[in-house]
């Protein structure tokens, strides 16, 4: 991953290596964000919370692409993101604010919040207690897998050197949000041996839900 760089072709940002390239375009998503799709996506099913009167809040602590926190944002959420990696923040920055300027979009983005940070830091002084913090921490593929697709090989390198998942779940513990949503391949072990409250599994992937309130 050390000789990936960011660059502009034009048409937004891409990471790329020379060989492979990244690039965000949130217009791809616009089939999953329509009503009958989103309600069935399991991620929003594991973060609704029953009875508030207000928008929910959400901290997305592994920002990535930004995928996840579009669906929670579509969802209803205000999410507040945040990615440590100045590649991947410079890729996502990008794709927000081009997609400021679809109407269909942007009714979504401008509910969510980009920060450049490491979660552990801001969860350590956070001055709100948000409903739900997210965490995506990225789990090795296993070997026989097409799990991690072309798209996110670059990703996928760059994350698995930057493990600090377990220090960052026991921080979002300390946090005591109403819903702590951890995913996890589907066979994988619980992160930090915490037993989840409950899990909502898919076809690969399993999103473990520790519920504080
Ligand atoms: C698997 S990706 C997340 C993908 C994301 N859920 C999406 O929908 O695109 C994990 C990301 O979390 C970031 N990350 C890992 N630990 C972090 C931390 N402590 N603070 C901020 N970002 C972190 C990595 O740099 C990587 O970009």
């Amino acid at each position: 991953m050390a000789d990936s760089y960011v660059d502009s072709n034009g048409d937004g940002l891409e990471l790329t290596d020379g060989t492979l390239s990244l690039r965000v375009d949130f217009m791809e998503m616009l089939p999953r964000l329509r009503q009958d799709r989103l309600s069935r996506e399991l991620l929003v099913r594991a973060a609704k919370i029953k009875n508030l009167d207000r928008r929910p809040i959400a901290i997305d602590a592994t920002a990535g692409l930004g995928e996840d926190s579009l669906l929670l944002a579509a969802a209803g959420f205000r999410v507040h993101m945040y990615e440590k990696d100045a590649r991947v923040y410079a890729l996502l920055e990008d794709a927000m604010s081009r997609a400021l300027d679809n109407p269909e979009l942007a009714v979504y983005v401008e509910r969510m919040v980009l920060e450049k940070a490491d979660s552990r830091n801001v969860l350590e002084t956070l001055a709100f207690t948000p409903d739900i913090i997210y965490l995506d921490p990225m789990f090795p593929a296993r070997k026989k897998s097409a799990a991690v697709k072309k798209k996110f090989q670059l990703l996928h390198e760059l994350a698995l050197k930057n493990e600090d998942t377990i220090d960052l779940l026991s921080t979002a513990i300390d946090v005591r949000p109403r819903k702590i949503i951890i995913k996890r391949p589907l066979k994988g072990p619980y992160l930090g041996d915490i037993k989840p409250s409950f899990s909502i599994a898919g076809k690969a992937i399993r999103y473990d839900c520790l519920v504080f309130a």
